[in-house]
C-alpha cells in the first residue's frame, strides 16, 4: 500500500453521536480516558484531525499577521524535521496559527507530536512564512480542494507514516469514508443516548447535499466490554464483500 493504514478512532454515544453534552459530563470521563489509552496503545505514527477539532483541542494564541508579510513563497512541500509521532491537521485555508512546531498537551499520547499542516495552494504567503518561522512542516493536497489520496501518499513517502489514527471530527471522517480511505474503525461506545439533533454523527458528508455511497461494509473484528457498561468495537474494511451483502 503506498499510503498509511488508516484507523478511524472515536468516542461515540449509543445513538452514534461524536459531539454533545455527554462528552462534558464527569460520569463519562472514564470513557474518554479509555479512548486516550487506546490511542496510546495503537502505537501509530501519527494522528490526523480536521481544522475544527484541532482548533478546539489545541487552542492557539492570536498572531500579528503583518509581521509575516513579505515575498511570494513557492507552493512546495516543506519538511522541517522527522519525528516518531506526528499531528496532521487538515487546514486547507490556513487558519491554524500554531505557536510552535509541536503539540503541547498533558496527555503523553499527544504531547510533542510534530505538526504537519495539510494545505491547499490557495493559502496566503503570510501563512507559509509563519509556518516556516515556527518550524512547522506543511504539504499541499491540491490547488483549491484537498485530494486525500495524494495527502496520504505524501504522508507515507515524505514522513514514513505507516499507521495513522483518523480522529475526527465528523466532516473529516466523512470525507475519508467517501474516498474509501478508512481501513479500520475503533469505537469507544459510551452507554448513553445523546438525543440532541445538533450533535454530530460519526460520519458527515463534506460536500453538503452529496450522498456518500452507502455500500461500504466492515467486518466486526473485536468486541471488548469496558468497565461501567462501555464497549470497544473494532471493525475492519471488507473490500470484497460489498456487492454480495446488499
Ligand atoms: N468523539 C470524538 O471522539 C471526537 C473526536 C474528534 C473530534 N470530535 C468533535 O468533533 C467536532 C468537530 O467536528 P467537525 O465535523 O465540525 O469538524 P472537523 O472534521 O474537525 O473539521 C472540519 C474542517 O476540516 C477541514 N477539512 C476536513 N476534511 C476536509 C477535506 N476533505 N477537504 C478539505 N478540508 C477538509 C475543513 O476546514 P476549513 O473549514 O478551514 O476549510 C473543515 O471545515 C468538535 O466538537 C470535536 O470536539 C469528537
Amino acid at each position: 500500500m503506498d499510503r498509511p493504514y488508516v484507523i478511524c478512532h472515536m468516542v461515540m454515544s449509543l445513538d452514534g453521536k461524536v459531539t454533545g453534552d455527554f462528552l462534558e459530563r464527569s460520569e463519562y470521563g472514564k470513557f474518554v480516558e479509555e479512548y486516550f489509552k487506546i490511542h496510546r496503545e495503537y502505537g501509530a505514527d501519527g494522528f490526523l484531525c480536521g481544522r475544527i477539532t484541532m482548533e478546539s483541542g489545541f487552542p492557539q494564541p492570536p498572531v500579528q499577521y503583518k509581521h509575516y508579510e513579505g515575498l511570494p513563497i513557492d507552493r512546495k512541500d516543506h519538511i522541517t524535521r522527522k519525528s516518531a509521532f506526528y499531528a496532521v491537521a487538515l487546514d486547507p485555508k490556513g487558519r491554524l496559527w500554531w505557536n510552535s512546531g509541536a503539540i503541547s498537551d498533558s496527555d503523553e499520547g499527544y504531547d510533542g507530536a510534530h505538526i504537519i499542516e495539510v494545505l491547499s495552494e490557495d493559502v496566503p504567503d503570510t501563512f507559509l512564512a509563519y509556518l516556516q518561522e515556527k518550524g512547522i512542516s506543511y504539504i499541499f493536497g491540491g490547488k483549491n480542494e484537498l485530494d486525500l489520496e495524494i495527502v496520504l501518499n505524501k504522508l507515507k513517502k515524505l514522513f514514513g507514516i505507516e499507521r495513522l489514527l483518523l480522529e475526527g471530527g465528523a466532516i473529516t471522517n466523512g470525507s475519508f469514508l467517501e474516498e474509501d480511505l478508512i481501513d479500520e474503525i475503533s469505537l469507544v461506545v459510551v452507554p448513553v443516548a445523546e438525543c440532541n439533533d445538533c450533535a454530530a454523527p460519526l460520519f458527515k458528508t463534506w460536500n453538503y447535499g452529496s450522498i456518500i455511497d452507502p455500500v461500504k461494509s466492515f467486518n466486526l473484528n473485536e468486541v471488548k466490554r469496558l468497565n461501567d457498561n462501555g464497549l470497544w468495537l473494532i471493525y475492519t474494511r471488507n473490500r470484497t464483500g460489498d456487492s454480495s451483502l446488499f
